[in-house]
């Protein structure tokens, strides 16, 4: 057992690449990833990795098999290790109290009682996933109602990485924070982390604070960049009704530096893994400490989301004469954001399954997200196809839908694609990413998202 050996438990879309970084910058350290899913381990090792991130696999490659080594063997791990991070799922619980809101922290726990049977010596044990504040409290008891006269001391490092940029995000970071107790103990751990983000990070960017705070911090971040993005998707709903451009609208409100210009981007709305499922998870906790005001604030926010995702649909159907009935309909991207094969609460999978409701075929076509979709619609009836290219998708349909912003998208060929749809043709761009006035010049009927439609039909709507 050392302190210069890292255990991960949790090699997912943030263990994986976080202790990649870790190992990559910190040659001296050992760093080993575990899990209990082997398929995710055994593509770990190999040259696909089990995630698309943007310059990952040569991170990964820099330090595999020198100083990162990825196995199932947790209790191998627990056994070497000094510091132990987990990185395990925390989901929406979807059971008894506090379903649909409160954090399932059943892995977590299930971590934390394995890291008690199997130690042989003290161990820091750091926070990576994102737990509701006073989690550690819990975990602290935990660990040390041990019989065997263990000390592990807890502390809260959480991960502020964003999909499609995480080894930017990792390598470059706004700040890491590190929260701890305050007592002796605690302190001696904090410097211990701190020495590790030192190896690459600035000593001002690494940010500490006590456990709590630290805790908090993480599920208000996502809370806080989330809010922006209702903010401005209610406002692009404004737009549509008064002909203001929701895009000239945020970049002129963005240049107000106490506003800022990142987050204001209009669209079909948040999906991910996380923004949701932390702020009912916010949500859920103001409840608890009885603050129902603070709870319905919160709450907002995503029933915003939702009635941004309803409302691209409903535009859908009432652009096409009121009915997509038996109408092939091309869904552009079907990951929840550019540059990642992530679908995790996508809003791509609620436009998909309301449009099959409304009898709409559907053609899917992501550069990186099929496999992803296929798994989130299995199961659900309907006449959905999997394209390998977009020309493919948008052959004999009556309309396209962009739902993710993939750069690629703007490369297209779109009067080909215009030729081979049928006509009115019709462009919804759920994203803002194409050049509408060229595609309305091509002959397509575009209705952008929070800004004037240009449309050659003049039907009234
Ligand atoms: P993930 O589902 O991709 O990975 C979690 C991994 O933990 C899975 O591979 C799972 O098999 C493993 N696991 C679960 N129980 C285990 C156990 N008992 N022993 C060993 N392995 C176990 O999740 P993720 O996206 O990496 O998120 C992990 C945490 O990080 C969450 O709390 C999330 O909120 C937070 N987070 C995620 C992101 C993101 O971009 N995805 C960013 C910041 C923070
Ligand atoms: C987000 C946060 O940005 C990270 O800091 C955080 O660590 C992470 O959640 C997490 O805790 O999981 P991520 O969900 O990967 O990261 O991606 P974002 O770039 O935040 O995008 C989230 C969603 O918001 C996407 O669907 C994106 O398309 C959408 N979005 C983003 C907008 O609609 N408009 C914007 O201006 C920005």
């Amino acid at each position: 057992m050392e302190d210069k050996t890292i255990l991960c438990i949790g090699a997912g879309y943030v263990g994986g690449p976080t202790m990649a970084m870790i190992a990559a910058k910190c040659p001296d350290y050992t760093v080993l990833i575990v899990d209990i899913n082997e398929e995710r381990i055994n593509a770990w090792n190999s040259d696909t990795l089990p995630i698309y991130e943007p310059g990952l696999d040569d991170v990964v490659k820099k330090a595999r098999g020198r100083n990162l080594f990825f196995s199932t063997d947790i209790v191998g791990g627990i056994k070497k290790a000094g510091i132990i991070f987990v990185s395990v799922n925390t989901p929406t619980k979807d059971f008894g109290a506090g379903a649909g809101k409160a954090a399932d922290l059943q892995y977590w726990e299930k971590t934390a009682r394995s890291i008690v049977e199997h130690s042989e010596g003290n161990k820091i044990v750091i926070e990576k996933s994102t737990l509701p504040v006073r989690t550690a409290e819990a975990m602290h008891r935990i660990l040390n109602a041990n019989t065997k006269g263990l000390h592990f001391e807890v502390l809260s490092n959480p991960e502020f990485l964003a999909e499609g940029t995480a080894v930017k995000d990792l390598e470059n970071p706004d700040r890491v924070l590190i929260g701890a107790m305050t007592t002796e103990r605690g302190q001696e751990a904090l410097k211990k982390i701190v020495a590790i983000y030192e190896n690459w990070v600035s000593r001002d960017k690494i940010k500490t604070t006590n456990v709590w705070s630290s805790e908090l911090t993480k599920l208000v971040s996502n809370a806080m960049l989330a809010q922006r993005i209702s903010s401005v998707n209610s406002l692009s709903a404004l737009c549509e009704k008064t002909d203001a451009d929701i895009q000239e609208v945020s970049e002129a409100m963005g240049l107000d530096s106490r506003i800022g210009s990142k987050f204001l981007k209009a669209g079909v709305g948040f999906g991910g893994s996380c923004f949701k499922k932390d702020i009912l998870n916010l949500v859920y906790l103001c409840e608890h400490y009885n603050l129902p005001e603070v709870a319905r604030y919160w709450e907002q926010v995503v029933f915003m989301n939702e009635f941004q995702e309803r409302r691209f649909v409903g535009k859908i159907i009432q652009k096409m004469f009121n009915t997509v009935s038996d109408k092939r309909i091309a869904i552009f991207g079907f990951a929840f954001k550019a540059d990642t094969g992530d679908t995790r609460e996508s809003p791509a999978i609620y436009i998909s399954k309301w449009l099959l409701e409304e009898k709409a075929k559907i053609a899917i076509y992501d550069p990186k997200a099929t496999k992803n979709a296929k798994l989130e619609l299995s199961g659900i009836e309907g006449n959905i196809e999997y394209c390998d290219c977009p020309y493919e998708a948008a052959k004999g349909a009556h309309a396209i839908a962009v739902l993710t912003d993939w750069n690629e998208f703007k490369t297209y060929d779109y009067l080909k694609i215009f030729n081979e749809m049928e006509k009115p043709a019709f462009l919804f761009d759920g994203r803002n990413v194409l050049d509408h006035k060229k595609l309305f010049s091509i002959g397509f009927n575009v209705f952008p998202l929070g800004k004037p439609e240009l449309s050659h039909l003049d039907d009234g709507n």
